[in-house]
């Protein structure tokens, strides 16, 4: 390694040791991933080189979450509105993802991570399928990180099929209540995200954890995704620990804690 970028790794690893010290380390992060198409087109790049930067920037930030005590990690690697975009890009985004799983689950192994994913397995080419349900099968013994990925997943076609479950179920109108809801979710298992990250500067939910985010706290940056490292990352958390959660309740209430999921 180049001293620079060895002497840069020891600052933002002190770094991480004081934030993780000094700062309430939120329970569950979720990060939408944005901005891998504008980094390439910075760079004169085709679009899908982003996306591979932007993949390749997952295990830096899983890692640097872990070290954090962060618990719960979700990534948001693709939305089904994502399949509004040419077929060569979403081709690309596929087989990038299908390849770092295959790579990287030793990794994860090895730091204890457990992968889980939320969204819909349905209609992804075999390959893929089998790539993330053995990599989830792997996994499944660790409890250091709780690492998901929200892939073909959207907050609306989540609640959709939330509805259908329990219509399916048999429950009556009068028994929902957010428990019901919560407990229909693919995010089942799953405490809601404490903290949602957004890079590349859009003010926007874009139809993720909809349900879920009803109280988290947000970290909007201009970062582009490819660019956001562990220092950034500490900077939200930093950020996440000088907010005010009320849950509803007053300033200072210590019941005012969270009801359901939360
Ligand atoms: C995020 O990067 C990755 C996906 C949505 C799959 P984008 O591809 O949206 O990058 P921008 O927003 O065009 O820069
Ligand atoms: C959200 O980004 C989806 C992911 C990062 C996976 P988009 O790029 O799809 O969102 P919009 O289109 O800018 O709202
Ligand atoms: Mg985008």
């Amino acid at each position: 390694m180049h001293a620079a970028t060895s002497e840069q790794g020891e600052k933002v690893q002190t770094e991480m040791n004081l934030v993780a010290a000094e700062s309430p380390v939120p329970r569950h992060v979720a990060i939408i991933m944005d901005g891998n198409g504008r980094w390439a087109a910075q760079r004169g790049l085709p679009r899908l080189a982003g996306h591979q930067h932007g993949t390749d920037n997952i295990r830096r930030i899983t890692t640097a979450a872990a070290e954090l005590g962060v618990k719960y990690l979700t990534l948001w690697a693709f939305s089904t509105d994502n399949w509004r975009r040419p077929k060569h890009e979403i081709d690309g985004i596929l087989r990038i993802l299908a390849e770092v799983i295959e790579r990287e689950t030793d990794e994860l192994n090895r730091q204890g991570a457990q992968l889980r994913h939320i969204g819909s397995l349905d209609g992804l080419e075999p390959e893929l399928r089998a790539a993330v349900l053995a990599a989830i099968d792997r996994t499944r013994h660790n409890d250091r990180l709780i690492l998901t990925l929200a892939f073909n997943y959207s907050g609306r076609q989540e609640l959709i099929a939330a509805v259908r479950s329990i219509i399916a179920s048999g429950t009556s109108a009068a028994a929902v209540d957010e428990e019901v809801i919560a407990t229909h979710l693919f995010t089942r298992n799953l405490p809601d995200p404490d903290l949602i990250v957004r890079t590349s500067g859009e003010y926007r939910i874009s139809n993720f954890l909809l349900w879920q985010s009803a109280y988290s706290e947000f970290y909007f940056t201009p970062t582009l995704w490819p660019d956001f490292g562990p220092d950034e990352l500490c900077e939200a958390v930093r950020e996440f620990g000088r907010r005010d959660r009320r849950f509803g309740g007053v300033h200072g209430d210590p019941s005012a804690a969270p009801l359901v999921n939360r």
